[in-house]
């Protein structure tokens, strides 16, 4: 089964064509980033411009990467939810418009799951359920049981502030640039993590799986002050980008592996933009000790938005058979 996926919930403009939910035969992504990073972050009204230049050619280069036609097509997915709402709406009445013209079942996508079944891309062996997903991204951090294909349970959230929402805020104050994940992480790289001792919010019982990163961001923002950053050295920023960073991963782990024992989960997956991130990758195995197998998405593209990920999620979703060529664009949301 051939399904197109489109996604625009965000700054990528994105079309993949992934059989049967693995093998993916293309996944053309039109970034809108460099126009973002002039202002520090997504505005919404220019990422949404940017899908209504892009979407068409997008969709175009997909089918043509793949080496498919109409025929070969045997539904359209779309990310439905959440993200802005008018770079969503752009994917979604494409969407609608060449399921209707095509006549193709339209199968809408949450966005969370489609991070979620990025970690089947590219995937030749079974899965073993129950599976527990970290997903860390620019607007989400849950940690979710994948108890079979498309039965999620979200047993924690975080209560503020994203994961990668906190590399973005805490880039933008050391004028790094935007995204800013790759930019801390490289930073990071001359830096040392120890030099300042930033907390590690919520690794209290209370809060067992809830994460909370708003105090983090405040505590680097106190240190900038302190240390008069912009008088000073690089490797003053170093040492900022690197201490940020091992909070970060050291709350995002320890939560991971608690939650993995707790539920005794047979497969540990990293999903969303901050996958991408290696010291969270590296720690997070180190931790596991080849206990549990561990899985990140195949291949970076697939962390960050794309939309291989929501045509991977539509083959696994149970809505697909039929005609739903009516978008329930905010119901159907298989994560709450
Ligand atoms: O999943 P994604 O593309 O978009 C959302 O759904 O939000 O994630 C984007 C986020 C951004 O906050 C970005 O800074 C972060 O992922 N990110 C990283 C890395 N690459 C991207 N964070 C940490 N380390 C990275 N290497
Ligand atoms: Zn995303």
């Amino acid at each position: 089964m051939k399904i197109l996926g489109i996604e625009t919930s965000c700054d990528e403009t994105a079309a993949a064509v992934v059989e049967n939910g693995v093998s993916v035969l293309s996944n053309v992504i039109a970034s809108s980033v460099d126009l973002h990073a002039k202002t520090g972050g997504v505005v919404p009204e220019v990422a949404a411009r940017e899908h209504i230049r892009q979407i068409t050619p997008v969709v175009d280069q997909a089918l043509h990467e793949a080496k498919v036609g109409w025929n070969d097509i045997d539904a359209i997915a779309v990310t439905h939810a959440p993200g802005l709402v008018a770079s969503l709406l752009i994917g979604i009445s494409t969407a609608q418009t060449l399921s209707y013209i095509y006549k193709k079942p339209l199968i809408p996508i949450h966005h969370i799951a489609g991070h979620i079944y990025a970690n089947f891309l590219e995937r030749d062996e079974k899965p073993a359920f129950p599976i527990l997903v970290l997903t860390v991204s620019g607007g989400h951090n849950e940690l979710v049981l994948l108890k079979g294909h498309y039965d999620f349970e979200v047993i924690g959230e975080t209560l503020d502030d994203a994961a990668g929402e906190a590399f973005d805020k805490v880039a933008r104050l050391l004028n790094l640039g935007f995204p800013g994940g790759p930019a801390i992480a490289k930073a990071a790289e001359k830096g040392n993590p120890k030099a300042i001792d930033f907390p590690r919010p919520m690794l209290d019982k209370k809060n067992k799986y809830n994460f909370s990163f708003s105090g983090l961001k405040a505590a680097v923002r106190r240190e900038i002050e302190k240390s008069e950053i912009r008088n000073q050295k690089s490797e003053i920023v170093s040492d900022i980008a690197a201490s940020f960073q091992a909070a970060v991963v050291d709350v995002l782990s320890d939560k991971l592996i608690a939650a993995a024992q707790e539920f005794d989960v047979k497969e540990v997956h990293l999903a969303g933009g901050v996958s991408a991130n290696e010291l969270l990758r590296k720690v997070i195995a180190e931790k596991l000790e080849n206990n549990i197998p561990f899985h990140c998405p195949k291949n970076l593209i697939y962390c960050t938005d794309n939309a291989a990920m929501i045509a991977g999620a539509a083959y696994f979703c149970p809505r697909k058979e039929g005609d739903f060529r009516k978008v329930e664009v905010y119901s159907q949301l298989p994560l709450s």
